[in-house]
């Protein structure tokens, strides 16, 4: 089977780099890829929103297959363009469809839908700009820190935590009135502040079916100690050393079951990989968000824990049927580090030579903001590339990826020194 793999980062490089080794897979495909999936298949450039274009690549190339990345093109609904083509509605496509992409398109949609299951989620309430007054009065109920979310898509901007009433209410008007999100806050979530450590449980369903993927651990902020702006993530740890088998069977009950019932109870069309993103407050699991496709870099240490053929269970989410599915996890650890462009997440250069990637031993570089340019490996975006490692413990792993690490360069690389740093017992 031919397959083609939308997106061009760390995430999609590693969907790519386990699909690949697959006897299922005949052609490989990823649009617009990276430098790492050229080296494993033909990357198309072609952009992931670009629908007709990418109807074109489908045909011309016998792909049965697409397996999307980012939420994108999820949220503006390739998978319910395929199935209303009579040319592509066979093609499998990896994602759920536009309705069910709506739990990380609106924040309020997926508020409404964590309440209507009893999902342990932040109490909230969401505003209008013709209800902002009675936001500003919702704001002086709540304990701070204040919680501001714009309900729409916000390049991981829309989520804003304040100390200040007075400050929260003005953010509040600036988003609502001001449209400092643009269409992305016409509507604004407020919520309940929750106080714990924060983690990543991934699940795979095909809509009635579900598998539950290794737990890992992101860091979001660019600065050592968690300090700094938020970032797409700047390393990540599986499995998570606090989710014990007591803790992982509570989010299970009561947050992975009652979701995929959920989707059913709904009819919310989801084939596809669902991103919970939990918080731990005392001993309990709550959900902070949903997201419709996997983390990156998240997907850097779950996937190469993953013994299965992945095309295996790709078809088999697709085809519903999941159950017949057993998972099976490296027991090793596994953890990446970031490496970026100085400046990320403000302004940074790009094209910039990265040398070194042909002399790590013993990592997995994954590529990211990198492409092939006159025959080098040069910088294209703020996240470079992934450095994963495996290891006995989580230590073990991050040590050797600090050690190849040694071995690259380019100008302004920055990374984190600290990835882990929260994990000690
Ligand atoms: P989101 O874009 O929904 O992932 O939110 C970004 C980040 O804001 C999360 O990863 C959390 O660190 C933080 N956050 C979101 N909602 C809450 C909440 N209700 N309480 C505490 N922190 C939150
Ligand atoms: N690493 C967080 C995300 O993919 O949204």
């Amino acid at each position: 089977m031919n397959i083609l793999v939308l997106g061009s980062g760390g995430r999609e490089h590693t969907f790519a780099w386990k699909i690949a080794q697959s006897s299922l897979c005949d052609k490989l495909f990823v649009a617009p890829g990276n430098s790492g999936t050229a080296e494993i298949a033909t990357n198309i450039n072609v952009s992931v929103t670009d629908f007709e274009s990418i109807k074109k690549q489908v045909l011309n190339n016998n792909i049965e297959m697409v397996v999307v990345g980012p939420e994108d093109p999820l949220v503006k609904g390739v998978h319910d363009f395929f199935l209303n083509d009579d040319e592509l509605k066979h093609v499998s496509v990896i994602g759920p469809q536009k309705e069910a992409a709506e739990l990380e398109g609106s924040k309020e949609f997926a508020k409404e839908f964590l309440y209507r299951h009893n999902i342990p989620t932040a109490a909230y309430e969401s505003f209008t700009k013709d209800t902002v007054e009675k936001g500003y009065a919702f704001l002086e109920t709540l304990n701070p820190p204040y919680v501001l979310k714009a309900d729409g898509l916000a390049a991981g901007k829309g989520v804003v935590i304040l100390e200040d009433l007075d400050e929260a209410k003005a953010e509040l008007k600036s988003m609502l009135v001001d449209a400092k999100f643009g269409e992305a806050s016409t509507k604004v979530v407020i919520e309940e502040f929750l106080d714990g450590i924060e983690l990543s449980c991934f699940v795979l369903t095909d809509g009635k079916n579900y598998k539950i993927l290794p737990t890992a651990k992101d860091y979001k902020r660019i600065g050592e100690g968690d300090t700094g702006l938020n970032t797409g993530g700047m390393g990540a740890v599986s499995p998570v050393p606090f989710a014990t088998d007591e803790f992982l069977n509570k989010i299970e009950e009561r947050i992975v079951k009652p979701t995929i019932n959920g989707f059913k109870k709904d009819n919310l069309p989801y084939v596809g990989f669902v991103f919970i993103g939990l918080i731990k407050v005392g001993d309990d699991p709550k959900v902070i968000e949903y997201n419709v496709r996997m983390g990156d870099p998240e997907t850097e240490v779950v996937l190469p824990r993953l013994k299965n053929d992945f095309v295996e269970i790709l078809q088999a989410m697709s085809n519903g049927t999941l159950d017949k599915i057993n998972i099976e996890i490296d027991e090793r650890a596994a953890t990446t580090i970031m490496l970026v462009s100085g400046g990320y997440p403000e302004a940074y250069e790009k094209g910039k030579e990265i040398t070194g990637v042909n002399t790590i031993e013993g990592s997995i570089p994954f590529h990211a903001g990198a492409i092939l340019k006159d025959g080098k490996i040069v910088t294209s975006g703020g996240r470079v590339m992934a450095i994963t490692s495996y290891g006995n413990t989580y230590q073990e792993a991050i040590k050797k990826s600090y050690q190849n690490i040694e071995k690259l360069h380019f100008d302004k690389m920055n990374y984190r020194k600290d990835i882990g740093f929260d994990l000690q017992k």
